[in-house]
């Protein structure tokens, strides 16, 4: 079944003008973009974003370094996206990610690790409503 799926292209990406390269992983994979834009959150963006982390010890760190620079958002659409997205990015931290994933490629720590994902396709909805309205997304 399509679903469609939250990728941000992290700002340590971003920085290093890996927009064009990550987005060609994603493409390459079958992964379609439906929906695409560029943005600096703030502080109180990143922390609404990511608030499910709140109580975690590097929620601060993690917030203040989401809205350090621009970030890509872009909603993915394909068969099973959310999981497909999630593999194609690695693990968390890059010093685990498998060859092939886009962390293992870009990311520089498990902080600054390129990109993010939804989790799940409950989270996939929540999380492009917090970036993107209807008539911003095709198809
Ligand atoms: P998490 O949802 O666990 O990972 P993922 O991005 O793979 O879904 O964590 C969200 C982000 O929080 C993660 O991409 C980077 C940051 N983070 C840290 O900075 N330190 C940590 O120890 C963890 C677990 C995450």
């Amino acid at each position: 079944m399509a679903e469609r799926t939250l990728c941000i292209i992290k700002p340590d990406a971003v920085e290093r003008n890996l927009t064009g390269a990550v987005l060609k992983m994603v493409q390459e994979s079958g992964l379609k973009v439906v929906g695409i834009k560029m943005l600096q959150m703030s502080e109180q963006q990143a922390g609404g974003f990511y608030a499910v982390h709140k109580a975690r010890p590097f929620f601060e760190d993690l917030c203040r370094f989401m809205c350090s620079g621009p970030i890509v958002v872009a909603v993915l659409e394909a068969d099973n996206a959310v999981k497909r997205y999630r593999d194609l990015m690695g693990a968390t931290n890059p010093a685990n990610a498998a060859e092939g994933t886009i962390r293992k490629a870009y990311a520089q720590n498990i902080e600054r690790n390129s990109v993010h994902g939804s989790d799940s396709l409950e989270n996939a909805a929540i999380e492009i409503a917090y970036f993107f309205s209807n008539l911003e997304l095709v198809g």
